[in-house]
């Protein structure tokens, strides 16, 4: 085995992404996954707006420390940051948090949507206190804080926003169906803005991130050595950055492991007086995943039927 090859500072300079100038709000970024995204976007040269709220798990009670700790941490290696207290929840809020950063910075670029919280319970056992406050801060949340940043990056022609969304929404999990709505409430939050803000260099995609944070050590089990925070930033920081050019994308990251997923469409099956019958006696071509699909926005899939119509 020859010896790894050590980059010279020419080929270090030429292949590292960096931030300069560009100005990011990154919510929950008090401790856990945003903590760690707004480390690395101010390591290299992003100027961050540290969002907490500075609250428990489950939403409650706020604190200013958490926000400010991050803060204080990114200066002290020489970046630079500013904190905001505001609640994503809230559309005040959301304008609050941006504002921050305008006034701040003069700007906004990025958006890395990550507060969250979480109130688990059996759906029989659902009550609306479990609900409201898990929409409100999730997916609501996502909606308060993009939009006002929104207005400002389709005027500039240029902007990155990231949601974070979750394998228990994605894929399902037991005992999260509020979770799990919100959590998927941002993949179509996220198709959704990338259509719309094609044409204003807006990109627009999700994470569904795997971490040891305080949201999961109680159920990650030995797996949680394996998945340190800091390896989900490195997607996040891409998805933020300029030379990442796909949008309305999920992508699943953890413990050094990234991939995407997505959203696919079988071949299917067509009769033009279709009846439920058609239906059971072809379920297995109808479910077959050979051939599938992947379309990345209604027209797309629209155009598939079409397609359909006139070849048949
Ligand atoms: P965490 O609890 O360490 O971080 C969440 C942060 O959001 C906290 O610092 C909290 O104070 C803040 N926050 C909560 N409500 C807020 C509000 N209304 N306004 C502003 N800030 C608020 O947990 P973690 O794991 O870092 O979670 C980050 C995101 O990743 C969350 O959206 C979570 O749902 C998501 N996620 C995490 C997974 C994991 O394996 N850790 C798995 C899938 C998704």
């Amino acid at each position: 085995m020859g010896r790894a090859h050590e980059p010279n500072d020419m080929e270090v300079t030429m292949s590292t992404l960096s931030f300069d100038g560009k100005v990011a709000v990154i919510t929950g970024a008090g401790g856990g996954l945003g903590r760690q995204h707004a480390l690395l976007l101010a390591k290299r040269g992003a100027l961050v707006v540290v969002n907490d709220l500075g609250g428990s798990v489950d939403g409650t009670g706020s604190s200013e420390s958490a926000a400010q700790k991050v803060v204080d941490e990114i200066k002290a290696a020489g970046g630079e940051a500013v904190a905001n207290y505001d609640s994503v929840a809230t559309p005040e809020g959301g304008e609050a948090i941006v504002k921050t950063a305008i006034d701040t910075f003069g700007r906004i670029d990025i958006v890395i949507n990550n507060a969250g919280i979480l109130r688990d319970k059996t759906f029989h056992n659902m009550t609306s206190d479990l609900l409201n406050p898990v929409i409100d801060v999730h997916l609501k949340g996502a909606f308060n804080v993009t939009r006002p940043a929104w207005i400002h990056m389709r005027e500039q022609g240029y902007g990155r926003i990231v949601s974070t969304s979750s394998a228990a929404g994605v894929f399902g999990n037991f005992g999260q169906t509020n979770y799990g709505a919100a959590k998927m409430g941002l993949v179509g939050f996220t198709r959704v803005l990338a259509v719309e803000g094609a044409k204003y260099n807006i990109k627009a995609n999700a994470i569904a991130p795997l971490a040891l944070t305080r949201m999961t050590e109680d159920i990650m089990g030995p797996l949680g050595d394996k998945l340190a925070p800091e390896l989900v930033s490195p997607i996040a920081a891409w998805l933020a950055h300029e030379d990442c050019d796909v949008s309305g994308e999920v992508y699943s990251v953890g413990g050094g492991r990234v991939a995407r997923v997505f959203i696919a469409e079988t071949q299917g099956y067509y009769k033009s007086d279709l009846s439920m019958e058609d239906i059971r006696d072809n379920w297995k071509k109808i479910r077959s995943e050979d051939g599938y699909f992947v379309p990345s926005n209604i027209g797309e899939e629209t155009a598939y039927y079409m397609n359909v119509f006139k070849n048949a």
